[in-house]
């Protein structure tokens, strides 16, 4: 009798943990324990040996037994009512919304600022981000121990041969020249890097985009004509231009250009310093050694070229106000951006 009150509780337990959610589950289920041949019908034909003081116990103890296999059947089969059908799949369950993905905002500006020139008829070109120095500077008229070189901190990989990271587009305008006859008419956009210490402000890597258009009779009108016409068509018809004279060592003449501040109209704010301006690009024509440096006759060709951080034009465009949003992969942040082409 102890034995088989102990068989019996195991039982009880077992049918307690006993999990299944299908038709074919419960129906195992119920074979194995109250079926015509199955455990409990078995335990009853054990009653004959059980002494007769003890059958009424014995009795109520099955008869609990079976009580609770009958109530495990019912959910189990309850279960499979409400939720699944023979294949075990719940054909009504809602589906998993698939989230609708967005481009990086560096990609939307770069995309815009493409079709923009596409339309003046610029060609896009690439170059490597690992450049020498070379192509990097000294063939844009920044030989070495120039001081503009200090303009750019650049991040040195070797010294011999000296490779580094670009620090601007305008390596790519050294390739173009060096490969091609003019006329030539790109805009290279691209990452570049620049030993900074990452701020708000600053980073160690951020986007440019270079163009360069060199023919005979290329002049700074030219140039104040694309700029301009590229500007409206980013910022709106009523943006005005400014140009500040400057320099970089491979144009001259060199000219940095302002736009009015799109957010505040030109009354002051943080982003124009309460200046009413914004700066978004340097400029300037072609120095004519550059143009010798790659055998282009600088008698008979000119050209004008720009470079602009794209960062800056999103900064303008999107008012974001920390450089370091754009690589830090925050989607709360780039979902802001779905739905641009
Ligand atoms: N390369 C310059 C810079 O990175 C920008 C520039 C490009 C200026 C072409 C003039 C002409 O600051």
């Amino acid at each position: 009798m102890e034995q088989l009150l102990q068989q019996i509780e195991q039982l009880k337990q077992e049918i307690n943990a006993f999990e299944g959610v299908n038709g074919e589950a419960a129906e195992a289920f119920r074979i194995k324990y109250l079926g015509t041949k199955g455990i409990i019908k078995g335990l009853m034909g054990e009653m004959k040996s059980v002494p007769n003081e003890q059958k009424k116990d014995f009795g109520q103890v099955m008869n609990s037994l079976k009580q609770l296999a009958e109530e495990k059947w019912e959910s189990l089969k309850g279960a499979e009512d409400n939720s699944t059908t023979e294949s075990g799949i719940d054909w009504s369950l809602p589906g998993d919304a698939a989230s609708v993905g967005g481009r990086h905002p560096i990609s939307l500006v770069r995309n815009q600022i493409v079709s923009i020139f596409k339309r003046l008829g610029f060609a896009i070109a690439e170059g490597p981000e690992i450049e020498d120095d070379w192509h990097n500077f000294t063939a844009l008229n920044l030989p070495e121990n120039h001081p503009a070189r200090d303009m750019q901190d650049t991040f040195y990989i070797s010294q011999n041969p000296d490779w580094l990271l670009r620090t601007h587009t305008s390596s790519v305008q050294a390739r173009m020249m060096e490969t091609h006859k003019p006329p030539i008419r790109i805009i290279c956009p691209g990452r570049v890097y620049r030993n900074e210490t990452i701020s708000a402000r600053a980073h160690c890597f951020f986007h440019q985009v270079e163009g360069l258009y060199v023919d005979e009779h290329v002049s700074f009108a030219d140039l104040k004509q694309t700029l301009y016409f590229f500007v409206k068509e980013m910022f709106g018809k009523d943006v005005k231009v400014r140009f500040r004279p400057s320099y970089f060592p491979f144009t001259e003449p060199s000219a940095e250009m302002d736009i009015s501040c799109s957010v505040c109209g030109g009354s002051g704010c943080s982003l124009c310093k309460h200046t009413g301006w914004v700066e978004i690009l340097g400029c300037g024509m072609v120095h004519p050694k550059m143009l010798d440096n790659f055998g282009i006759d600088s008698n008979k060709y000119t050209g004008f070229a720009f470079g602009m951080g794209m960062e800056r034009i999103c900064q303008i465009k999107y008012r974001v106000n920390d450089l370091r949003l754009y690589s830090q992969n925050d989607v709360r942040f780039l979902k802001q951006f779905t739905g641009g082409i």
